[in-house]
């Protein structure tokens, strides 16, 4: 399949040949239907991986270098296909059509209103019960210095009740100087709203063996999106300063993730709210600068999408299992979904996620990891 035979290296000659870039293929398991879902290993010189399925579309692994050059693991993930297909909150996944949630599960478009799958407390949440989370991709690798892995999924009209057909590609690229790109694109041949992001979950610690709560987050936003009991916006923004949502300076995310006496913090259950990044137009921005002390490592998010959802794990509470047996408890990760805002679809004063026959959705969000010493 498209050019490369299971367990066929390109570029690598061993798996742990780490000077030369390139894409190594292994079958990763089977699913339920009968489908065999892939793993492709993209390595950069530097010594940098990703490990992606096209199952989902899901990001693996990715290992990345501490301030003494150990390479670890900076995502929460399974240790096989089968810890994924038995579910997981969104380990790595492609999330689409919309990222994030959908009040009721309801929306109208010129004049006719839609009936989405309810997955989240009455609310639609990340596409549905079968998102593009839990889908077969057809991946496709490209060759070079900086290795590729194209993704491709045509959702039907009606899928989990949006309308249109829907055809996306996704591009998850290594670049050489450590970084992820991921370039989304997608067509409709019927008005439809699109929202696509990445789901995954962070701890630059490296191994997960313990909860995110020193690491120290900057958000370049001004403004968060309040949310409501069931987490959907109340349609207003508001100005982070002053409240526990300042990130504007680099800052621990522990100092006030508790603060109780806040009524967001406390419908979040902590950190689970959009913010509004600053500076506007179609360009790459800065979104999120995390560090992590121990280690040193520090992971820059660039968009040009308007928001980011900062995510503190607060749901995980050790009943999912992950690598090597080891339980993701709470607060144990952190995400960075960059997106348009939730809930778009119902609220006309946030940006539109309307995409029409004849117009391409086109996105970028690029994940740029290093260290610093201290
Ligand atoms: C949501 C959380 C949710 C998590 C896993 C995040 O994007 O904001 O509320 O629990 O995804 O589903």
């Amino acid at each position: 399949m498209n050019g490369l035979r299971d367990h066929e290296f390109l570029y690598v000659q061993k798996r742990n040949d780490r000077t030369k870039a390139g894409i190594e293929k292994t079958v990763y398991g089977q699913l339920p239907d009968g489908q065999t879902a892939d793993l492709y290993t993209l390595h950069n010189a530097a010594g940098m991986t990703a490990s992606i399925t096209n199952y989902g579309g899901i990001i693996v692994s990715l290992t990345t270098p501490d301030r003494n050059g150990k390479f670890e693991d900076v995502t929460l993930g399974m240790d096989s296909l089968a810890g994924y297909v038995k579910g997981t909150p969104y380990f790595g996944a492609l999330i689409g059509r919309y990222g994030n949630r959908i009040a009721k599960g309801k929306f109208t478009l010129d004049g006719k209103t839609y009936t989405l799958v309810t997955n989240n407390f009455g609310n639609h949440l990340h596409g549905g019960t079968k998102g593009f989370d839990k889908v077969l991709w057809t991946a496709t690798p490209v060759e070079g210095d900086e290795p590729a892995l194209k993704l491709t999924y045509t959702s039907k009209d009606g899928e989990e009740g949006y309308p249109g057909n829907l055809s996306v590609q996704v591009t998850y690229t290594l670049q050489k100087d450590n970084a992820l790109k991921i370039d989304y694109q997608a067509t409709t041949d019927k008005p439809t709203v699109v929202n696509l992001t990445n789901h995954t979950y962070f701890n630059l610690a490296g191994g997960a063996k313990r909860d995110i709560l020193d690491h120290v987050v900057t958000l370049y936003a001004d403004k968060f999106i309040p949310i409501d009991q069931t987490l959907i916006p109340t349609g207003k923004l508001q100005p982070v300063a002053g409240t526990p949502f300042d990130f504007t300076k680099p800052t621990v995310v522990g100092t006030r993730i508790n603060d109780s006496t806040d009524t967001q913090i406390k419908y979040g259950g902590g950190y689970d709210h959009g913010w509004v990044l600053n500076g506007t137009g179609d360009s790459l921005k800065l979104a999120a600068t995390v560090y992590e002390p121990t280690s040193g490592r520090v992971m820059e998010v660039r968009t040009d999408q308007p928001a980011v959802q900062f995510y503190t794990g607060n749901f995980l509470d050790g009943s999912v299992t992950g690598r090597e047996g080891f339980p993701y408890k709470k607060r144990y990760a952190l995400c960075l979904e960059t997106e348009h805002y939730p809930d778009s679809p119902n609220q006309p004063n946030f940006p539109t996620t309307v995409l029409k026959p004849g117009e391409t959705y086109k996105t970028t969000t690029v994940y740029q990891f290093s260290s610093k010493k201290e």
